[in-house]
């Protein structure tokens, strides 16, 4: 198992380029199973959740070849066994993509419904409901989702609302089965996610009917097939944010290249409000901050908005702030496996239901350490480049599904970061 070690406290400057998008990645890759024939899907991570995906695609019949970086041939001819084993779904939760695809595509398909994780429940039902208004008959049986299509998948207007706001998977799997479902449907309260655009642009590319995109009105006109399709993932506005607040935490100053920056605004405005400097300059955003940053009270939500994704690592930065801030958790009640692992760091956080109160320290002190989810191994990368000491962080195949090359991009910008093998 691999660890790291990350010597502080750094200061980061220099110019650092944002990968592809995980989460657009990979309903578009298992996107190209609607269509025979061989896709080609271009700037995709270099990330074990990726090869999760692949591995669950292959398993179903399709066939991938890599002939570049970043680049995915996906013969998707022969679709022969529309089965998501739980040995591989287990893995990744959101293998549960490939079950709007392939029940368009093969009229019946069968998935392992993914368990919870460590960031919450984490249910399916709206997937499940927004099938069945489509018209596929569900049962859960051994663990399993089996739908069927019956006699065809019909549009339908769909309400997808949920608890929690809109579904960034669910959305996918409905839009997804619903672009080859007789008639028109209509998902209203559809996330907003520019992920789910790049999905719904990479769609329409396919040939399927598609508009709305990007509000949370999308109508589908089904279509009688889609085609193979040649497309390119936009950046990672995750990893891109994930890079400001290093920027900020180690009081240094990154240009971050390949950004989208109007993906960006949400994160970019609290940390103007916490004094950060951030400019933007076409698809560069530059990041500078003199270490002094000020308390604020934030609050994650559906895209616009604070995205949760960020939430871990915009704490760590706030533990170091100039009193108290908030941090209240919109999207997943429970996603604050990080505060403990913090607060072993000297940070002084303290969970109250779904926020956490920060009290402002003076400095953060290495910790040996454990990674428990992907944005809070990221969180505590973080702080460890701030802390003094050496930190040591286990557990961390979780950053490794997220982040491609992490101590690589970080190390060419002053990171002290080494990776060993335990
Ligand atoms: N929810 C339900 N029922 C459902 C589906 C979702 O109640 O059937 C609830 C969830 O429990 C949560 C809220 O709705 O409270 C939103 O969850 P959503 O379905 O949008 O999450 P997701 O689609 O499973 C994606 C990203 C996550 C990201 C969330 C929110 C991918 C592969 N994953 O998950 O990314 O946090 O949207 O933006 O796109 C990550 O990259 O670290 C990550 C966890």
């Amino acid at each position: 198992m691999d660890i790291l070690k990350i010597q502080g406290p750094v200061q980061l400057n220099g110019e650092i380029t944002v990968s592809g998008s995980k989460n657009a990645s990979l309903p578009i890759m298992a996107a190209t199973l609607l269509a025979p024939g061989v896709s080609v899907i271009k700037n995709v991570p270099d990330l074990s959740d990726i090869r999760v995906l692949c591995e669950l695609m292959i398993s179903v019949g399709a066939k991938i070849n890599k002939p570049a970086k970043g680049v995915y041939e996906i013969d998707a001819t022969n679709i022969d066994n529309p089965f998501g084993d739980y040995e591989i779904v287990r893995k990744m939760r959101a293998s549960i993509c490939i079950l709007g695809p392939l029940l368009a595509r093969c009229g019946k398909v069968e998935v392992s419904m993914p368990g919870g994780c460590s960031i919450g429940d984490r249910p399916v039902d709206i997937h499940i409901r927004g099938l069945k208004e489509l018209g596929a008959i569900i049962d859960i049986r051994s663990g399993n989702i089996a739908a069927s299509a019956g006699d065809g998948l019909k549009g339908k207007d769909i309400f997808l609302g949920g608890p929690f706001g809109s579904t960034v998977l669910g959305t996918d799997n409905i839009m997804m089965a619903a672009t080859l479902a007789k008639g028109t449907t209509v998902i209203e309260s559809a996330a907003c996610e520019p992920e789910v655009s790049d999905l719904a642009n990479c769609l329409n590319a396919m040939g399927a009917k598609i508009s709305g995109i990007g509000s949370p009105r999308l109508v589908i006109e089904g279509v009688k097939a889609l085609r193979p399709v040649e497309y390119s993932v936009l950046p990672d506005r995750i990893e891109a944010g994930t890079f400001m607040i290093a920027a900020a935490i180690t009081k240094g100053k990154l240009k971050i290249k390949n950004c989208q920056c109007d993906y960006l605004m949400a994160a970019i405005d609290a940390l103007h409000n916490i004094g950060v400097k951030v400019e933007h300059c076409g698809d560069d955003i530059i990041v500078s901050s003199n270490g002094k940053f000020k308390p604020v009270f934030l609050t994650t939500q559906p895209y616009p908005g604070f995205p949760t994704d960020l939430q871990a690592q915009f704490m760590a930065l706030l533990a170091l702030a100039d009193g108290n801030s908030v941090i209240t958790e919109k999207i997943f009640p429970d996603r604050f496996m990080h505060v403990a692992e913090l607060n072993r760091m000297a940070a002084n956080l303290r969970k109250e239901g779904p926020s956490v109160i920060i009290a402002g320290v003076d400095k953060l002190m290495a910790a040996p350490v454990m990674a428990s989810d992907l944005r809070a191994s990221a969180a505590l990368v973080l702080a460890a480049m701030a802390a003094e000491g050496e930190t040591i962080i286990n557990r961390v195949y979780h950053i490794d599904r997220g982040y491609e090359k992490i101590e690589e991009k970080l190390n060419a910008c002053g990171a002290n970061i080494v990776r060993c093998q335990v």
